[in-house]
Order: structure tokens, then C-alpha cells, then sequence
């Protein structure tokens, strides 16, 4: 596997960043995750927009696109596959030890591995955490992903495959690594942004082609929702058939359905929306 660092491509076990680069001794960094289909990089434009927007809310340099595109088109040509999972990777650099940021400039990592289109539904359990909606860094795709890792890992530990936050006022947020959708009534709705969750792009993209509502909603939601699906860049628009205790036999539902068909649909037909 070949992986860009800072300005070149290495082999995998030869691409190093230093010891004291602060994504790792503070996890200043942000990152994005991006489907690639036959090589090719779906909604890269909104991933480097968002990537941008992260940079921003950290205070980091603005990453550079044209360079950003140029890395993530050498790793794909580098490293064929069908379904990959291309990682962008910024971080604050060589730092000293604290939570102070050095001036030696961001590091720019860039890989891929290969993924396989999930399975169309899949079981979520609820956490005790939460998302904190007022945060400094809320809403920014930040590599400090601690209290997603041990949420997933709370999930794997119960057979699903996602863990699903409350904000701090008790509303339903998003996954560690995905937006949630619910139907009511035969209504689709998600949470606003303002329920702390990442701005997600198949979130946005759903809404506009599924035509959902953001809508404040209640955490135990997930008790009584006719259907429930999770979307996210890896996941595209996914049902739910569990959550917790709670069966959804019917998933996916004549809503979700019909989402997943729109988002298949136009994905298939517009590789940059
Ligand atoms: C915390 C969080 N929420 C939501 C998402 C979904 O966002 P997207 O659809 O842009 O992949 C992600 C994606 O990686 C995420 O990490």
C-alpha cells in the first residue's frame, strides 16, 4: 500500500510523521472520510469544503485543494480497488509537548483501504454519553474520536454495528461515525445541526433528494419510530432492524426504501453532487 505524506508517496511501513506531530500527542487534527468508487472519489468537493470548514474551527492553515486532490488522486491511482476508503488525514505537525501548537506547519496524510458495500441493515444500540451540542470544537470533524471509539466498541461488545448519542439536553444527535434518520407518521426527519451533530454529507444530500425535515426530537424517539436508518459515507442511507431491545421487523421500512433507491440513484449519476 502506498500512503502520501507530506508531499510524496511512500510504502506503507516507510510513511512516518514525527513522534511529536500534534494530531497524535493532543489529537489536533481533522479529517475526512470518503467513499471511492472504481477509483474514483465520490463528493470529494463537499468533503474538502467541510475539510476546510474543520481546519477553520481548529485555527489551522487552510488546507490547500488543488493539493489535497492531487494527493488523493496519486494514492487511488497507486492503490487500485473497487470500493475504497480514503482517509484524508491534517493535523497541527511537529508541536512541543503541550496543548500550545508549533509553527513548523500542518501535516497532510492521505491512504485508502479497501471497504465492501455494507449489508442493507443493521442492528444500533443507544449509549449513556453524550454529544455536547456547545463544545469549542462541536460540528468540526476533529481526529479526536476517543469517545466514539469506546461508543463503537460498546456496540460490537452487543452485535451491532453503531452507537447512537443524546445531546446534553436529552435530543437524539447522531452516531459515532454516522447521522440518524427516523420516520413518524410516514414523515422523514433528522436532527438539526444544532443538535451537535457533524454536519454530514450524505445527511445533506439526503435531505435534498429524500426530502427530509430537520426536526428536534426526543431521544426515546428511537422507542416508537415507524423506521429508523443511518447515513454516512461508507454506509450510504442503511436501515435499521434493531435498536437496544427493540426489533424494527419490517426494515427496511417503505420509507427507507425508497431513500436508499433516490440516494443510489443519483450517487450513480453525479460522482461530485
Ligand atoms: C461523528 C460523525 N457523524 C456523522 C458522520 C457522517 O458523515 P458523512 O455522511 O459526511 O460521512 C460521520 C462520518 O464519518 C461522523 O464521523
Amino acid at each position: 500500500m502506498m500512503i502520501w505524506v507530506n508531499g510524496g508517496l511512500r510504502a506503507a511501513d516507510a510513511a512516518q510523521v514525527s513522534v511529536l506531530d500534534h494530531g497524535l500527542t493532543v489529537g489536533d487534527g481533522i479529517f475526512e472520510t470518503v467513499k471511492t468508487v472504481r477509483g474514483r472519489p465520490f463528493a470529494l468537493t463537499r468533503h474538502l469544503d467541510r475539510l476546510t470548514r474543520s481546519a477553520r474551527g481548529l485555527g489551522l492553515p487552510d488546507p490547500d485543494h488543488d493539493a489535497v486532490r492531487a494527493a488523493c488522486a496519486a494514492v487511488l491511482d497507486a492503490n487500485p480497488v473497487d470500493m475504497g476508503r480514503l482517509r484524508i488525514t491534517y493535523t497541527g505537525g511537529l508541536s512541543p509537548l503541550g496543548s500550545d501548537r508549533g509553527d513548523a506547519g500542518p501535516t497532510l496524510v492521505v491512504a485508502v483501504g479497501e471497504t465492501h458495500r455494507r449489508p442493507d441493515t443493521t442492528a444500533v444500540i443507544t449509549v449513556p454519553w453524550t454529544r455536547n451540542e456547545r463544545g469549542a470544537v462541536t460540528g468540526l470533524k476533529t481526529t479526536s474520536y476517543a469517545e466514539n471509539v469506546v461508543a463503537l466498541a460498546r456496540a460490537r461488545e452487543q452485535d451491532a454495528s453503531e452507537a447512537l448519542f443524546a445531546n446534553t439536553v436529552g435530543d437524539l444527535c447522531e452516531g459515532t461515525g454516522s447521522n440518524v434518520f427516523v420516520v413518524l407518521d410516514g414523515q422523514l426527519h433528522t436532527p438539526p445541526v444544532s443538535s451537535g451533530c457533524l454536519a454530514g454529507i450524505t445527511r445533506a444530500l439526503t435531505v435534498e433528494w429524500a426530502g427530509a425535515q430537520e426536526t428536534r426530537l426526543p431521544f426515546d424517539v428511537l422507542d416508537r419510530a415507524d423506521e429508523i436508518f443511518l447515513t454516512s459515507s461508507l454506509r450510504d442511507v442503511q436501515a435499521v432492524h434493531r435498536v437496544d431491545g427493540r426489533t424494527l421487523p419490517g426494515a427496511p421500512g417503505p420509507v427507507t426504501v425508497k431513500a436508499m433507491r433516490v440516494f443510489e440513484e443519483r450517487a450513480a449519476g453525479d460522482l461530485d453532487p
